[in-house]
């Protein structure tokens, strides 16, 4: 759970404290039944292993103890599991460390959020230029622990870093996390050496496919933070006195909520063309000489489309250069006042009259934003936790209960890690703050409600159609177990006006994990039959539908991935899972936004077979490819899910999208480099909409955006190494 305040457009932060955070004292009964070890412990206090946190003692091998004790999936001997969850707490106080605290797959480090903990390093820490403090993924022989594109399930949250009694010269660093989707670094401040030659980084993040960065500050440092990842979402950055703020190592899209760049040489150093995008919102940089440097020199950039930059709402105040690129200062700051950007995009340019790409930099197309948004996070006391999750018992009249119970009351429903067996819908009703642990509370849809293709059934509701209010819900996980081709994942149907609903941290996570009976030895991949359906891995009709009744909800950092391979398996052993779609919007109310998030993998919405097992349903817009790929070549498949759709809405604004098409066939020969963009041909559909999308980054696929049958623009004019990138597709 994130105490401190969620918040999208208006900037406001308000951290509910509570004496004795709730954590601490909770009788912490989590299971994690797939464990060979019926003892195996979830929950750890860094304390109850020996760490003192006096500030004098070295701490490091109690700390690393409350981590690795138990059977877990350590780094360099485990390549993945989801079976040895852990949380491990830190209690407010300051704890000395002489190495690195080692992070383990499937790891929650968490601090006392209403006094965070510091991890202060020693004089003597021995620093090196990838090793963290907190090291999320280490180094071997071998190079990283983990591919580290199949990080996932991970936080660290609520710390200070101190690295300022290492010498100034010296490589340290804050946090190594080369880390994926479900992960979050969030809440954390860096104490940097700030002395003559610093040689300090507060966060190195090389590699990865994340996830979400919220609520960080550097203070110091040579570099707060270096980053290279192919898609992030930022949000409540801060830099403080670094002589650069942000390094940007490589990217295909990242996008900059609230940054806050404050006494620093260099604000966002774009170090070479590997960047395909950056986008950058609500943001301000104070007394910084250089603000932005980019690489992007107009028509002569190679590759043609990369270092694509959006600002929107930027402030800069006694700014040395706005913008710098190859040639010098593109846009001059002012060194004694304050100047507003409001909008202003640097790239490949489109609006729906393409396809008619412009190339340069231009401040039109920066419509009007819709309505703001703000959620505030509240936490008070936990409810008497429960402890039903043990993969076996049904836990769907107790969760009903349950919420029924404190919904309306100052508790919160705190879910113990465990594995929570549904057989009928749960409902979430107005009112009822949820909480998980480890993000390893998995709610489990199976059985022979959920089993209908023709006759879908949420395994979650939240509300009921027509239900206004209010509910806060993190840290979970939402499944199925085995054949459950009319499961609904999750049912979103509350309309919260005045203040939305929330979900942080709510991943739906289909298949491929152990209890879900829809594994390597049940669904192994088919790459010689086409069109053949395994009916019993046939395991989900949508993954979240926000219904017509919805409005007013923000979701952040949810992942909704259909496993594509089997995280139980060492050899990442590809699988074959049928789920029919992924996200479904419908509101009519609107003020929904989706931050940080990712969905991954469902058939109609997803790569091949798209026709199959799941038919059309007209009342659910389902795409029809037997119209849309009529006209459509045949060189390249064209009967492939669409990653995004837009259909009859207005006000839609998308902020650094990634529509990704890598595999046909189980192999990723259709994107190489060698073999260009050929998985599919569409990605991208607007039929009478309204929609403005900054920085839209596809892979695999032809042709970019197609607007009612038209092909917009094409990923051939588009190149921006990997991806490829337009700036603006602006269509009013
Ligand atoms: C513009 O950004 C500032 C932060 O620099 C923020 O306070 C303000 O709310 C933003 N304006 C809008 C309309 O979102
Ligand atoms: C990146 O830029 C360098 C020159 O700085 C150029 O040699 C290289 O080809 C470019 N990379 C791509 C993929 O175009
Ligand atoms: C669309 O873009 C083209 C190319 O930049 C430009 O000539 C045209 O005026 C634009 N049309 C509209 C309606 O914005
Ligand atoms: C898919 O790949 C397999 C090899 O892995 C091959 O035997 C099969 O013919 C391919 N199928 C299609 C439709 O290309
Ligand atoms: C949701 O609530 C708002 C505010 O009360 C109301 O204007 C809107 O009509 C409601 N939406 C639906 C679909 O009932």
């Amino acid at each position: 759970m994130r105490l401190s305040a969620s918040l999208f457009w208006a900037a406001t932060t308000a951290v509910q404290g509570v004496a004795a955070y709730w954590m601490e004292e909770v009788a912490h009964q989590g299971k994690a039944p797939y464990h060979a070890d019926p003892d195996y412990q979830v929950f750890r206090n860094v304390k109850d292993f020996g760490a003192v946190g006096d500030g004098v003692t070295d701490d490091t091998a109690a700390i690393n103890e409350a981590i690795s004790a138990g059977q877990r999936c350590a780094p360099q001997e485990c390549k993945q599991s989801t079976t040895s969850p852990a949380v491990v707490y830190f209690p407010s106080g300051t704890y000395l460390v002489s190495g690195s605290i080692i992070d383990y797959y499937y790891t929650q480090l968490i601090g006392d959020p209403t006094d965070r903990p510091v991890i202060k390093a020693s004089a003597d820490f021995p620093t090196d230029t990838t090793v963290g403090v907190i090291d999320g993924n280490r180094y071997g022989a071998d190079g990283l622990a983990w591919i580290a594109v199949n990080v996932f399930f991970r936080q660290v949250q609520n710390f200070i870093i101190d690295t300022t009694a290492i010498s100034a010269s010296a490589n340290a660093i804050g946090i190594h996390w080369p880390s994926s989707q479900a992960t979050a670094l969030s809440n954390v401040e860096f104490r940097l050496s700030s002395a003559a030659g610093t040689q300090h980084v507060g966060v190195l993040m090389e590699e990865g496919s994340g996830g979400l960065l919220n609520d960080l500050t550097f203070r110091g440092g040579l570099v707060g933070a270096k980053l290279g990842n192919q898609q992030y979402t930022a949000r409540n950055l801060q830099f403080f006195g670094c002589e650069t703020a942000i390094s940007q190592l490589w990217n295909w899209g990242w996008t900059y909520k609230s940054l806050h760049v404050e006494d620093c040489g260099v604000g966002i150093d774009v170090l070479d063309n590997n960047t395909a995008s950056i986008t950058i919102l609500d943001s301000q940089f104070t007394r910084v000489d250089q603000a932005i440097k980019t690489k992007r020199d107009g028509d002569k950039t190679t590759p043609k489309a990369s270092g694509s930059l959006v600002l929107e709402n930027v402030s800069f105040d006694t700014v040395g250069a706005i913008l710098t690129g190859p040639n010098g200062v593109v846009i001059p700051g002012d060194s004694a006042g304050e100047a507003l950007i409001e909008g202003f995009a640097d790239g490949h340019l489109y609006n729906y009259t393409g396809p008619n790409v412009y190339v340069g930099d231009d401040r039109k197309y920066f419509p009007a934003l819709p309505l703001c948004l703000t959620v505030t996070s509240t936490m008070k006391s936990p409810s008497p936790p429960m402890a039903i999750g043990d993969g076996t018992e049904d836990a769907t009249a107790i969760l009903n209960k349950f919420f029924a119970h404190v919904a309306g009351t100052d508790k919160v429903a705190f879910i113990d890690a465990g594995y929570y067996v549904i057989t009928d819908t749960v409902t979430i009703p107005a009112g009822v703050r949820v909480v998980g642990e480890a993000l390893a509370s998995v709610l489990l849809g199976t059985g022979p409600v959920f089993s209908d293709i023709e006759n879908p059934v949420p395994v979650i509701r939240v509300g009921k159609p027509g239900d206004k209010g209010r509910v806060e819900w993190s840290d979970m996980i939402v499944s199925t177990r085995g054949a459950t081709a009319g499961a609904k994942l999750i049912e979103w149907n509350l309309n919260s006006s005045g203040e939305p609903s929330g979900m942080w941290d709510v991943h739906v996570r289909v298949g491929g994990f152990a209890g879900t009976e829809l594994q390597l030895a049940q669904c192994p991949k088919t790459p010689t039959e086409t069109n053949v359906v395994n009916e019993d891995c046939i395991a989900a009709y949508i993954s979240l539908h926000v219904t017509k009744s919805a409005g007013g909800l923000y979701n952040e950092n949810c992942w909704v991935w259909v496993a594509d391979h089997d995280i139980e398996d060492p050899d990442y052993a590809q699988i074959t899972i049928f789920a029919g779609r992924g996200i479904l919007v419908e509101s009519e109310t609107g003020r929904i936004f989706i931050s940080g998030s990712g969905s991954e993998h469902h058939v109609l919405y997803h790569p091949t077979p798209a026709t199959v097992p799941f038919p059309p349903v007209a009342a659910l817009q389902d795409p029809d490819f037997a119209t849309s790929c009529r006209d459509v070549p045949d060189d390249v498949p064209c009967a492939m899910a669409w990653g995004l759709r837009v259909i009859g809405s207005k006000d839609i604004v998308i902020f650094g999208a990634g529509l990704y098409s890598f595999f046909n066939n189980y192999s990723t020969d259709c994107c190489q480099p060698t073999s260009g963009t050929e998985c599919q041909q569409r990605i991208f559909e607007v039929v009478g909409s309204s929609l403005t999308t900054y920085n839209l980054n596809t892979i695999g696929t032809v042709r970019m955006v197609t607007r009612h049958g038209k092909d917009i623009a094409f990923a051939r004019d588009n190149t921006a190494g990997f991806v490829d990138t337009i700036a603006v597709y602006y269509n009013a």
